[in-house]
């Protein structure tokens, strides 16, 4: 089934409800406005999906094709007690969608869109029946719209694309040290001075609350204090730990800035702003970040040191911990409750306060162990890159699923970075969170970081991937089989584009923008390749002013974290192995003559293309290596024998791009030695080649070819 989240029940039923022109929904039941809303999205959602031009005025006719039925209202709509669960029941003649209240009829109509699929006699929807409920009931994404700004339009169609996954919580982490993105009345320097003039105003976010709460999404406010906060001592420098002036821009104090936890007049000006603040976002919880704050200004401010002393505060971790503890006060005072980072731990928070782990799934296991509702996003983060496996095995209940590993902890030791980590990661190594710490999860939070991810690039540094990371936190923990994930991505991703994300579009444009015979020249590239992974361009720009302020505008920059045809390349590979896949044959042999010849025409254009020149070379060795695996072909399907030698060059070529991804193969390598290959790009289908041409040297190779792709 074309699903994503996959249900917690399905039983697939012979036949197929048929989606024509005549298509209409029925309401009964209990009738919220949210929900003849919701019905007319489904509407111009399948109209959308089929081209057919459906109505999507409800008639009350018992023989409308869907019948909705919402059971009553839900007191608990749009808090973490809402009821999600629906039943759907598909069969050749009609549907019905069956909730307690206006979430699950939502979630349910999400699954009814995704099944309706073309098939061979038309549009239409498999008959099933489907009973589901979600496994946590906090499903976030998180985007910085503060590194860059994320622009309005694509907000909204965000919300579109995580109500189709049924994510249910938008974390918008509104200011850092780049920039402050919420209009303040009460502060107007925060975004007047502390952004280049890119903020949202109070009524749009208004306007995205409420769009989002149509949707079944809660918006959920992250102002971060007391580091991250450069952007906020522009226009009020009187509130940092060193005087100013301040700048905005990467500079020295970009990772230095901080709040001064010593002075009354900075829990005065909290008190106001997270006030106005806790007004505009309607939400019953509110992010105080908190992450991140390397000590370097509280240690160079006398008057900070003595505070420190006279309240018994031996170092930052407990200043930290004590400047926690006042905000979060505040934040109740206002009717909140609070959320932080996993940092906040190092404070010993109060037991209401959310901790959000994002450095270590071992600090899922600390939060849980202490009795702290806790959110997992460690091992979530979509900016580093990694393919949508990576992220659908992680899973939130695995204390050892991401972190920094013993040895690399001790390659920080020293280092500026090592103050950013927390002092005990290691404290249940690998073992299994128990039923009680379990019970402590909400939920979990992907999330985009956009230090190099600008507003053109925002959708598809997200989606599709972070719909396998939606089904993680939906379906339940037994869902895990990556080839059937990647099978139902495709679908989504093709329903996405459909609905309107612009993900593709954004990204063919600005290979357009390159280049105008993109689409000959750089498309077939670009389904090969892959932007590096984890830190390491951030990294690698940290460390050189020269590259610090380079544009994002290079192919690198177009292309997706994890391209869906080099998923198909490998699927279909893997397939050819396995069997005799005739299909996967003819694909595999038809995409390797599309890159092994794409190159002759890339190199014809290369001397009129700065664009070009950076993939140059990484086209040339596409090309080499898919000559190879075309031969490895020939000789598989016997019609060719085998020249000594043959393989030599491509695994020179393969071992040369392994050694360029080493340095980035995990995420503190990336950040503490950044290399960056030509480009700043990897082949993405090169482990496919590798297997093709070990397959064809042999019996031994195919099975260990099998196995390593199993
Ligand atoms: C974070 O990634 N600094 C929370």
């Amino acid at each position: 089934m074309p699903l994503m989240p996959l249900p917690d029940e399905i039983r697939p039923a012979s036949g197929t409800l048929a989606i024509g022109p005549a298509f209409r929904v029925a309401i009964t039941g209990y009738r919220d406005p949210i929900v003849d809303r919701a019905v007319e999205r489904l509407v111009s959602r399948l109209r959308a999906k089929t081209g057919l031009e459906l109505h999507s005025i409800p008639t009350a006719g018992p023989d409308s094709a869907l019948l909705v039925h919402c059971k009553a209202s839900d007191p608990k709509f749009l808090s973490l007690g809402a009821d999600e669960s629906y039943r759907l029941e598909i069969t050749s003649t009609q549907a019905s969608l069956d909730a307690n209240g206006p979430a699950g009829i939502l979630r349910g109509l999400t699954t009814f869109a995704q099944l309706v699929q073309p098939a061979s006699g038309g549009f239409a929807a498999p008959a099933a029946a489907i009973v589901d409920h979600p496994r946590y009931p906090w499903r976030g994404l998180m985007i910085d719209v503060s590194r860059h700004f994320m622009p309005f339009d694509a907000l909204l169609r965000s919300l579109d694309a995580m109500e189709w996954v049924k994510l249910n919580v938008l974390h918008l982490h509104l200011t850092d040290a780049q920039a402050f993105r919420a209009e303040s009345k009460v502060y107007p320097k925060l975004h007047q001075q502390g952004s280049d003039g890119d903020f949202y105003t109070q009524a749009e976010i208004r306007e995205l609350i409420a769009r989002a709460r149509d949707r079944g999404i809660r918006v959920v406010p992250e102002i971060d204090v007391p580091g991250h906060s450069k952007s906020w001592l522009v226009g009020y420098p009187e509130l940092g730990s060193k005087p100013g002036p301040y700048r905005l821009g990467n500079d020295g104090d970009t990772m230095d800035a901080v709040l001064n936890p010593a002075d009354e007049a900075v829990y005065r000006f909290l008190d106001r702003l997270f006030g106005e603040m806790a007004e505009l976002f309607p939400d019953a919880y509110f992010h105080i970040g908190a992450d991140e704050v390397n000590g370097v200004q509280w240690q160079q401010n006398a008057a900070i040191q003595a505070f420190m002393k006279q309240h018994s505060l031996p170092d930052g971790h407990a200043l930290l911990g004590y400047f926690t503890r006042r905000a979060f006060a505040i934040l109740r005072n206002h009717g909140k409750i609070p959320i932080g980072w996993d940092e906040v731990l190092a404070g010993d928070p109060p037991p209401d306060v959310v901790v959000q782990a994002w450095r270590s799934s071992q600090l899922v296991a600390e939060s849980t162990a202490r009795g702290l509702p806790t959110l997992v996003s460690s091992g979530y983060y979509l900016d580093y890159a990694m393919p949508a496996s990576f992220h659908y095995a992680n899973d939130p209940t695995n204390p050892a699923a991401f972190g920094p590993s013993e040895e690399m902890l001790k390659r920080l030791a020293g280092t500026p970075l090592e103050s950013y980590m927390p002092k005990n990661t290691a404290l249940i190594p690998g073992s299994k969170l128990s039923d009680e710490q379990q019970k402590h999860i909400l939920g979990g939070e992907t999330a985009i970081w956009s230090e190099m991810v600008t507003g053109e690039m925002f959708e598809g540094r997200i989606w599709p991937r972070a719909a396998a990371i939606a089904e993680r936190f939906w379906s339940p923990a037994s869902v895990r089989d990556e080839a059937s994930m990647y099978a139902r991505l495709a679908t989504v991703d093709c329903d996405l584009q459909l609905i309107g994300l612009q993900h593709r579009e954004k990204s063919a444009r600005m290979l357009h923008r390159l280049q105008p015979d993109a689409s000959t020249v750089l498309e077939p590239l670009v389904d090969a390749i892959e932007p590096v992974k984890y830190h390491a361009r951030l990294a690698a720009r940290m460390r050189n002013p020269a590259l610090g302020g380079a544009a994002l505008n290079q192919v690198v920059d177009a292309l997706s974290p994890e391209s869906m045809g080099a998923v198909a390349f490998r699927s279909n590979v893997r397939k050819l192995l396995l069997g005799s896949d005739d299909f996967a044959a003819r694909a595999v042999r038809m995409q390797l003559t599309v890159w092994r010849d794409n190159h002759a025409l890339l190199a014809a254009i290369a001397p009129r293309s700065f664009a070009i020149r950076e993939v140059f070379s990484v086209s040339e060795d596409l090309s080499m290596l898919s000559s190879a695996a075309l031969e490895a072909l020939d000789y598989l399907s016997q019609q060719k024998t085998m020249t000594p030698g043959w393989s030599v060059q491509a695994r020179a070529v393969i071992a040369k791009h392994k050694a360029l991804a080493a340095g980035n193969s995990d995420m503190l390598t990336s950040f503490l030695s950044p290399t960056l290959p030509p480009g700043e790009v990897m082949i993405s289908v090169l482990s496919s080649i590798e297997d093709l041409i070990n397959a064809a040297e042999g019996p031994g190779h195919v099975a260990s070819a099998v196995k390593t792709i199993e």
